[in-house]
């Protein structure tokens, strides 16, 4: 007999007929003469209840589950008297396919800390957090590629190796080769990548600059991928793995980009208020009340535009003290960005036309030879979501930007190409997935919602 999903089980119209169900126990307790065991299989939020009654030979088994054992039940699928449940399954046969000691098995019944659960990152996903996350986080993954396949983009898949610096920071980390052959030699580690690659490589930070090249070709073009950032900040939003979608488009400006920006994360979202209901009004219920009425709030409505001078004068007068200045020429720190969609604005902000001097090389330079077409996308709770701009078309206007920025020409000479062969006006930006998932479900750390977090010291799994 074949195996049936919880979810499907709860999908049927009616009950009826026999049915195979596996899944891990969540709960077991007897009541007079029959035993309940709430099984989840994670293809819901919902447990199945299984019913055993003490004639079963299979009885004496139920005496021995415990949390987080594994089991294979087959029986009648019927209505349930219970609450909470639509259907359960009365048992004419129960196997026991993996035991969980409940002296040592980790996650018990009770509700256990965010924290706690960082530790044991490969039994979190069996907890409805953690099983609702996954669920989320698919689904939005899913609405990226058909927000995009829907519109013509092209999906490109760029490189993880990389031998440039895309965004000039200069925070990356490196790439060796270990040699397992000869482990004697320094516990194995030779850093013989220069000698493989004849250069030094790093993990890519972006993809941008070799979406660039497709979008010069194919016109319409998107990334999906991790990317890499070796900065040391032990923040509730920063990785140093992270998955960015990067849209790149050519005969497009800055106008045309944000309302591109504007489309995506509204379908996004609601994608993930249709497709996930249960496991949205689970966020909203236990770690954000707001996080479905934000999303609606953002689905109605239009986002905000403010030019960076804007926002400057719109910090300066706010009458706030904030922890870092606030200054024409300076960054947006996280605290300005925040106050300004959370306490000015109410939705998000794409704030456009940062000072060249804080932002990447590549970005098209203003006519007052002061700003660039930056725009950056910020919403509440989060701040910067979206980075991007439309980019520097113009090869003598990219030469200078590229010295002013003390880059060497020689090394960009293939984005320099792109400038010299049939250059078009073209715009791009990238989405912080996990920045997106964490506003999506209220979560408050980043940690919590991709299924791995890298972080300083924290690489465990
Ligand atoms: O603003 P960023 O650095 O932009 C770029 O990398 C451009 N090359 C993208 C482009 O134009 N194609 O990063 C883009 C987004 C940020 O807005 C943020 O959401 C996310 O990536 N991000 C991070 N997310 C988690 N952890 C980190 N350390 C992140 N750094 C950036
Ligand atoms: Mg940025």
């Amino acid at each position: 007999m074949q195996r049936t999903r919880v979810k499907d089980i709860f999908d049927r119209e009616t009950a009826g007929g026999e049915v195979l169900v596996q899944g891990w126990v969540k709960t077991r307790r007897s009541s007079g003469a029959v035993s309940f065991i709430q099984i989840s299989d994670g293809s819901t939020l919902k447990d199945l209840q299984i019913v055993v009654e003490q004639s079963s030979p299979d009885y004496p088994l139920v005496e021995t589950l415990n949390t987080g054992c594994s089991v294979c039940a087959t029986g009648e699928l019927v209505e349930s008297e219970g609450r909470n449940q639509k259907y359960e399954v009365k048992a004419s046969k129960l196997e026991v396919l993996g035991q969980a000691d409940p002296e040592e098995y980790p996650l018990q019944k009770k509700r256990h800390t965010l924290e706690f659960l960082r530790e044991i990152a490969h039994l979190r996903p069996r907890t409805n957090t953690f099983g609702a996350m996954a669920r989320v986080r698919n689904t939005m993954a899913y609405a990226i590629h058909s927000f995009y396949q829907e519109r013509g983009f092209q999906y490109i898949q760029t490189p993880m190796i990389t031998a440039s610096d895309a965004e000039g920071a200069g925070s990356m980390f490196r790439v060796t080769t270990l040699d397992l052959q000869d482990p004697p030699r320094q516990n194995g580690l030779v850093d013989s990548t220069e000698d493989f690659f004849g250069q030094p490589t790093y993990l890519t930070v972006s993809g941008q600059l070799e979406a660039e090249i497709f979008a010069l070709a194919l016109s319409d073009v998107y990334t999906f991928g991790p990317t890499f950032r070796a900065e040391n900040s032990n923040t509730s939003r920063h990785l140093a793995e992270f998955w960015m979608v990067e849209p790149e488009v050519a005969f497009c400006d800055l106008d045309g980009l944000a309302e591109l920006a504007e489309d995506f994360l509204k379908f996004v979202f609601s994608q993930a208020l249709d497709k996930c209901p249960e496991d949205m009004a689970f966020f909203n219920q236990w770690y954000d009340n707001t996080a479905i009425s934000t999303l609606e709030g953002i689905i109605n409505s239009s986002f905000e535009r403010l030019t960076y001078t804007e926002a400057v004068k719109l910090l300066e007068s706010s009458g706030e003290s904030f922890e870092f200045p606030v200054s024409w020429g300076l960054d947006l720190q996280s605290e300005h960005e925040r106050y300004i969609t959370e306490k000015r604005v109410g939705k998000p902000v794409v704030v456009t036309d940062y000072p060249k001097d804080i932002k990447a090389f590549y970005m098209r330079m203003n006519d007052d030879g002061e700003t660039v077409r930056a725009m950056d996308v910020l919403v509440p709770r989060i701040g910067e979501i979206i980075g991007g701009s439309q980019r520097e078309e113009r090869q003598d206007v990219l030469l200078d930007r590229m010295k002013q920025a003390g880059l060497d020409a020689e090394t960009y000479w293939w984005y320099l190409d792109l400038r010299r062969y049939g250059t078009v006006p073209h715009a791009g930006f990238g989405l912080g997935f996990e920045r997106t998932v964490q506003f999506a479900t209220g979560m408050q750390n980043i940690r919590d919602v991709i299924p791995f977090p890298r972080t300083p010291n924290n690489v465990e799994f």
